[in-house]
């Protein structure tokens, strides 16, 4: 029976979403905190908070101790170099698996890589969530483990997708070149439940799956941006930004953030991903392991995500 929690990340838009979840189901959690994010604790997550990070290992065997599960939702998702990524997607991960493997009955073990972590060669980033699960698989010795690559997550918190539905929310909608390439969407509280259901599960179903909304063959932008018109009945006018610009001005922006040493978002690698012609995946591995289903489609995932944020 899985009671008690381990999690880190509860302070972002993902493992926030996760932890009001499991605090809604009951479950007692132990969230890790960064000292220096104390003031973004979410109110509504009930949790035992272990102040530390990633590169701390004392306070990581604090996190673990007791606990019957481990979730890894904490990651680094923007940055200028690929150590940057490395802090936290391989080299914090691998010395959270150590907290956990040296405890006497080892917890299972959920990591939140990525989709981006099938093609490891876009970015930086896609790099950093591979080697984070080559870590996971190496490092775990008798540790049951899953990993979950959930595509692009959506809902209120986002920071990523949701400005590009206030941008329509506006009337505009800016579309990366063609526009033409695909991918596939989680709601969050889709993919918390996908969670939850993995702690609910007699035992870990060890192995890799993809997650999605169950939408078949993904989206286009310019299917999203027709969701969203026949949502709101405003119109949306496309504004094509052309594939060169948005690599320049990534350019610049990459060397600027390594000059004033903040982490960019907007980087090459992740222009890369952006215009990648196909981040469609399958849900079909995981239903049949664990029986979870999505529930939650584009339109009604849009539709609560801009009423929630009060667009
Ligand atoms: N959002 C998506 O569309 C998406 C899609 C697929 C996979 N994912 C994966 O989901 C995970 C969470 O993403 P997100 O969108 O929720 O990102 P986010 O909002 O930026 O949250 C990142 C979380 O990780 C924590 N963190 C980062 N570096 C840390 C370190 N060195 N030590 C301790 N904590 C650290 C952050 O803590 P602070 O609050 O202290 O900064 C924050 O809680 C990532 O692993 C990402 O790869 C996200």
């Amino acid at each position: 029976m899985v009671d008690t929690i381990a999690i880190t990340g509860a302070t972002g838009f993902v493992g926030a979403e996760v932890a009001q979840r499991l605090t809604t189901a009951g479950k007692r959690i132990q969230a890790l905190i960064r000292p220096e994010s104390l003031r973004k604790k979410p109110a509504d997550i009930a949790a035992n908070w272990i102040e530390g990070s990633l590169d701390d290992l004392p306070s990581l065997r604090l996190l673990v101790e007791g606990a019957d599960a481990v979730i890894h939702c904490a990651g680094a998702v923007r940055g200028a170099t690929l150590d940057q990524f490395r802090r936290a997607n391989s080299k914090g991960l691998a010395h959270l698996i150590r907290a956990a493997v040296d405890r006497q009955r080892s917890p299972r073990f959920l990591l939140i890589s990525s989709l981006s972590a099938r093609e490891p060669h876009l970015s930086h980033y896609a790099a950093s969530k591979r080697e984070g699960e080559r870590v996971l698989a190496g490092q775990s010795g008798r540790m049951p483990w899953t990993i979950y690559r959930p595509c692009a997550v959506y809902g209120p918190g986002d920071r990523e997708i949701l400005p590009v539905f206030k941008w329509m929310a506006n009337g505009v909608a800016p579309v990366l070149g063609s526009g033409n390439g695909r991918f596939s969407l989680i709601f969050v509280k889709d993919l918390a439940d996908a969670v939850n259901n993995w702690l609910d599960q007699d035992c870990c179903h060890s192995g890799t799956y993809e997650l999605h909304d169950g939408h078949p063959g993904g989206y286009s932008w310019h299917d999203v941006i027709g969701t969203f018109r026949r949502l709101r009945s405003n119109a949306v006018i496309r504004i094509r930004i052309p594939l060169v610009l948005v690599k320049m001005v990534a350019r610049v922006n990459l060397l600027t953030a390594r000059i004033l040493g903040y982490a960019p978002m907007l980087t090459p690698g992740k222009v890369r991903e952006l215009s990648h012609p196909d981040w469609v995946c399958d849900n079909a591995s995981l239903s049949s392991a664990s029986g979870w289903l999505p529930k939650v489609l584009l339109p009604e995932g849009l539709k609560r995500t801009l009423n929630q944020v009060g667009i």
